[in-house]
């Protein structure tokens, strides 16, 4: 494997969920074709808004929950079955950070004995002050200091952040190549946002490991991600480059994200909040036709009802390449193409209408 080859990766992931609606049978196109890849050494942003299928993703990736279809790659590999040895090694190579830390931890229990427990599940036999001192040196690389003094607190002495903090420290005691980060600051205090998304960064770009940061906040994912991918109701609408695809987005719904979201020149960057200008996100047990943005879409075309676009480039230098799923970046002959298609899929002589 080379070193630029991504660590974990999704190849046209679908996620669906079984649901009954009244009375009869359907299902709940959470996540449908999702390619993306994660790379040692840098943030990869995940944003949409509520219910576009964020934390589906994260969950099939730390493999919570299979894929309705589509494959997962670590180090190149196609995984296998979820069991044996190998699953058991995924799970410590790929780590997820919850949005609730209070939730994650137990209340009974001391931020030691959290951090304690992964280190002696996993990794090889430790005596206990071995154990003891990769604790402390946890905490330290989370800068929860003077450590001897946090390892002793229970949950609820500690601050969100702090909590969080914690919840890292778990998750990097088995050495994961992967940390999957699914809102990790959306419920703390505004004022703590930022150290804590510092220290991911510093896991991300310092210590290399390859994070995936789910958000629903474009203009944190702009200031913290190398790279954004922005979902829409279950699909990859545009990705690329952070400042490419915030400072020159090419999709119509990208473009509606960034104008609701709170101006960080005026606002700061990380006080979240939305404009309700976004609306409705559609019902992903009937998802629309074609573009699924397209009821929404100030300039949708005939063609976007019809047909699902591909991913279309739109520019990218070196490195990653921008591209946006939306017709108006066809090049003009495939456009024309698909609008032909589209006017003899209702021509009545080839569709059998009269
Ligand atoms: N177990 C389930 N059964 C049925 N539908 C589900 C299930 N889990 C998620 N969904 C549906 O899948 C869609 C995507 O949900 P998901 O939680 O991934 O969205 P999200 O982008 O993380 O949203 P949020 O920003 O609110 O966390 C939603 O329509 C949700 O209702
Ligand atoms: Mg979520």
């Amino acid at each position: 494997m080379r070193p630029d080859d991504p660590v974990l990766e999704a190849r046209d992931v679908s996620r669906h969920y079984p649901v009954r609606h009244v009375g009869r049978r359907g299902v709940v196109h959470a996540v449908d074709d999702v390619s993306l890849a994660l790379f040692r050494g840098r943030i990869t942003a995940v944003v949409g808004e509520s219910g576009s299928g964020k934390s589906t993703i994260a969950r099939v990736l730390a493999r919570l929950e299979p894929p309705t279809s589509g494959e997962l790659r670590l180090d190149g590999e196609p995984v296998g079955k979820p069991r044996g040895q190998a699953f058991r090694k995924y799970l410590g190579q790929v780590q997820m950070i919850f949005q609730d830390p209070f939730a994650s931890l137990n209340p009974i229990h001391t931020v030691e004995h959290h951090i304690a427990r992964p280190l002696k599940l996993h990794g090889p036999p430790r005596s206990k002050a071995e154990v003891h001192a990769e604790v402390l040196a946890l905490l330290e690389r989370v800068s929860l200091t003077p450590a001897e003094q946090f390892a002793r607190k229970r949950p609820h002495e500690l601050s969100g952040g702090q909590r969080q903090r914690v919840s890292i420290a778990r998750a990097l005691a088995v050495r994961p190549e992967v940390l999957l980060a699914d809102e990790p600051v959306s419920m703390l205090d505004v004022s703590i946002r930022l150290g804590v998304l510092n220290l991911l960064q510093r896991l991300g770009h310092d210590d290399g490991l390859a994070l995936l940061y789910i958000t629903h906040d474009i203009a944190s994912a702009r200031y913290f991600a190398d790279s954004v991918q922005v979902m829409y109701a279950g699909r990859l609408v545009e990705g690329g480059p952070a400042e490419a695809v915030t400072q020159e987005p090419a999709h119509p719904y990208t473009r509606l994200l960034i104008d609701s979201a709170p101006d960080p020149d005026r606002r700061g960057v990380l006080d979240g909040g939305r404009a309700e200008r976004l609306g409705e996100a559609p019902d992903l047990s009937d998802p629309p036709s074609g573009c699924r943005f397209h009821p929404r879409c100030p300039l949708a075309m005939p063609v976007c009802e019809e047909k699902a676009p591909p991913k279309f480039s739109v520019g990218g230098g070196a490195g990653e390449e921008h591209w946006a799923a939306c017709w108006l970046h066809a090049p003009e002959e495939q456009q024309e193409q698909a609008q032909e298609q589209e006017a003899q899929d209702q021509h009545p002589m080839t569709t059998g209408r009269r």
